[in-house]
């Protein structure tokens, strides 16, 4: 009698393993059946109802059906979470033959680009470029370049004065010295290089920036020559066809000295908040090399005649690439530094 319901609650319950639809079915039917309270163990507890011979044979019965019954349902689990895990295989999957992204590259300091474009122009020209010491001397800084002992610049509120006299030096000139004790004429040199002022630092102040010094000394120098190294050049910068103009500008080491502007490049000379409304855009300061510094170099001025400018590299690069605050170059900013 009771090993005739067990069969049929075997067989049903083997059904319902096999036709469960998910592992939460699945655990529902196991409960329902194999739990602590579920429908063998409640067979299990009449089994002491039963006559002891008949008692063990149900017994077995029952033990084997419960084997069955676990074995049908690990198999189906086991199903369960193949199924589960192929669906995420298939889901989630690399293609391991894609190349790698491999490390970012870095790239050159905008100054260091452009000044690298100069150095070709000027190289290709005939030019040689040099280089010399950011700690100066006085003399090379402002005596041998022909700035009087009382000049402002040489001010401690114009110049960063360190031990033994020395100083760091506020523009390329010097180098215009070093070249010309160094090689002797005829001379064709460019310097670029990092100069201090002492100077409060704002949006368009450093007290650390980079200027480029020129400077070309040969028998026959004419203003003519200068306008045409300069136009050569600030072309190649700017990528096209530069108007230039001189004005009138002091400086002691060049007699006559200027400042040479060139057409704004962007609104083409007609006035825009660029140029401030006037056309020009100030680009340098050059001129013909003064006798007297010709002369404390060891040139003979009556021989010898030179043309010299000197230009705001980090300003030019900041008009090439619309950069409106200068303290952008040395933050070391990565997500400035990263679009050039
Ligand atoms: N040394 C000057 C400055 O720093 C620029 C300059 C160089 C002017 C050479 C004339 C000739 O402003």
């Amino acid at each position: 009698m009771m090993e005739k319901e067990l069969e049929a609650l075997a067989a049903r319950a083997l059904e319902r393993i096999e036709a469960a639809g998910s592992p939460e079915e699945l655990e529902a039917v196991r409960i329902e059946v194999l739990g602590r309270k579920g429908a063998l163990a409640r067979f299990s507890k009449q089994l002491g109802t039963l006559a002891p011979e008949e008692r063990a044979r149900v017994g077995r019965i029952l033990n084997s059906a419960k084997e069955q019954l676990e074995r049908s349902f690990e198999a189906r689990k086991e199903a369960f979470h193949r199924r589960a895990l192929e669906q995420r295989l298939e889901a989630e999957w690399f293609d391991l033959t894609l190349p790698a992204p491999g490390p970012r590259p870095g790239s050159l300091h905008p100054v260091t680009q452009v000044q690298r474009e100069i150095e070709e122009v000027f190289l290709s020209m005939g030019f040689t470029v040099l280089s010399g010491p950011e700690v100066e001397t006085e003399y090379n800084n402002f005596d041998a370049l022909n700035i009087p002992p009382d000049h402002p610049a040489r001010d401690v509120q114009d110049t960063f004065w360190v031990e033994g006299g020395h100083l760091l030096r506020t523009h390329t000139s010097p180098v215009q010295v070093r070249g010309m004790e160094r090689l002797g004429p005829p001379l064709r040199m460019i310097a670029p290089g990092r100069v201090f002022r002492n100077e409060e630092v704002d949006a368009s102040h450093e007290h650390t920036f980079y200027q480029l010094e020129g400077m070309m000394v040969d028998r026959e120098v004419s203003v003519a020559h200068l306008v045409y190294f300069m136009k050569q050049m600030l072309s190649a910068v700017f990528r096209r066809e530069v108007s230039v103009r001189l004005r009138p500008g002091y400086f002691p080491f060049v007699e006559p000295g200027f400042e040479l502007d060139i057409r704004c490049l962007i609104c083409g000379g007609s006035g825009c908040a660029v140029c401030k409304y006037n056309g020009w855009l100030e680009q340098l300061g050059c001129g013909l090399v003064h006798p007297n510094v010709l002369r404390m170099s060891g040139i003979d001025p009556e021989e010898w005649m030179g043309f010299a400018f000197g230009l705001g590299l980090t300003r030019l690069v900041m008009m090439r690439y619309a950069i409106d605050d200068v303290r952008l170059f040395q933050s070391g900013d990565l997500r400035f530094l990263m679009q050039f």
